[in-house]
């Protein structure tokens, strides 16, 4: 399988909790390398143009709110197959539907504050680190 990098984000909702070293466990426990990370605040602005892809869906104006109501972590994952590994380390988008023992299962308030995004394709995971990182902070 191929080393892969993918963008992660530790939502508002989980860093209010104080839950970014229980999530970055999970991740390391599953073999993905932390090989970039910072935490920072959204502008409403930032979050409306990383969540582009879902503008005019009902959901965007309150997601877009909620991911610039508090700071969030941006990390690069780094390892096999990383991109489907972190999506089924999360679990599904909606907690109540996500597998037991998953991030979002555990740890999700509702379908909007689910504790963490994940890139869903190469491409996305591409220009999702590209949105928050140059090529010299990421350390591999
Ligand atoms: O994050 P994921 O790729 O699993 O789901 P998405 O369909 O790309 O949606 C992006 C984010 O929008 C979700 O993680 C939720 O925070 C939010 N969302 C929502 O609030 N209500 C929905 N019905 C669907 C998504
Ligand atoms: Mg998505």
């Amino acid at each position: 399988m191929p080393v892969e990098r993918t963008l992660s984000i530790i939502k508002p909702d989980a860093t209010r909790r104080n839950l970014t070293g229980r999530i970055n466990a999970r991740f390391e426990a599953a073999g993905l390398r932390l090989v970039a990370q910072k935490r920072l605040s959204l502008t409403r602005a930032a979050a409306e143009q990383f969540y582009r892809v879902h503008a005019g869906r009902p959901f965007f104006a309150p997601l877009c709110a909620f991911m610039s109501s508090g700071p969030v972590v941006v990390q690069v994952l780094e390892g096999e197959d990383a991109i489907a590994r972190n999506r089924a380390i999360m679990g599904a988008t909606d907690p109540a539907k996500a597998e037991k023992g998953t991030i979002r299962a555990d740890f999700a308030e509702s379908i909007e504050a689910n504790s963490a995004h994940g890139s869903d394709s190469p491409e996305t995971a591409a220009q999702e680190i590209a949105f928050f990182f140059s090529a010299l902070e990421i350390v591999g």
